[in-house]
């Protein structure tokens, strides 16, 4: 599997001494609120099982699951949620914790659909942020790195499902997608 990945763009270290970081944060500024973490299946899986043991704090722990990607490397656009919730989002602070924004055409439709929830307040955790990329106005409230546009694999990004349990992040050897 690493021979296929042509560059290393976040090492492990860097990627947990930065999960750390916004744990931490969080953890101060949800201080007494109980917050529900809501997990995009299935990229954030692993840096919502990292930044959760980072939160010293009661939690919830939820999942939810949106695709608007097939299995190439391209937004087809269009965003179904494919696993409906099975929490009550009214009445609770909702951070949506996710792999990366891209786009950000998935996060504007969960973040509308969520809004019409009632949340008490809801704010977005990505790891990595591609503002280059964007189609629609939208900010994460915390980012773990921006990064330039490329296509990432690895702590939960995958390409064609597989890459998920690089403990790095990197790009792939463009013969892998020939
Ligand atoms: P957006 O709707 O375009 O912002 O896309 C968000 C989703 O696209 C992410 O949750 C990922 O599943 C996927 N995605 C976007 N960029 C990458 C990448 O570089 N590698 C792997 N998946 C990506």
């Amino acid at each position: 599997m690493r021979n296929n990945i042509e560059r290393v763009y976040f090492t492990e270290e860097m990627i947990q001494t930065r999960v750390k970081e916004l744990g931490t944060q969080l953890s101060e500024d949800y201080r007494g609120k109980e917050p529900l973490l809501l997990g995009v299946l299935k990229g954030s899986f692993i840096f919502l099982a990292d930044l959760s043991r980072h939160m010293d704090m009661l939690c919830d722990i939820e999942f939810i699951t949106a695709s608007s990607y097939g299995a190439g490397t391209e937004t087809s656009g269009e965003v179904k949620i494919t696993k409906a919730l099975d929490s009550v989002v009214e009445g609770r602070h909702v951070i949506i914790v996710e792999d990366i924004l891209d786009t950000g055409l998935t996060l504007e439709f969960l973040k509308k659909y969520l809004s019409s929830l009632n949340p008490a307040s809801l704010k977005i955790c990505t790891f990595l942020d591609k503002p280059s990329r964007r189609k629609v106005p939208l900010r994460a409230d915390y980012v773990g790195f921006e990064c330039v546009d490329a296509f990432y694999v690895g702590y939960g990004l995958d390409y064609a499902g597989h890459y998920r349990n690089l403990p790095f992040i990197g790009s792939l050897k463009p013969d892998i997608y020939a």
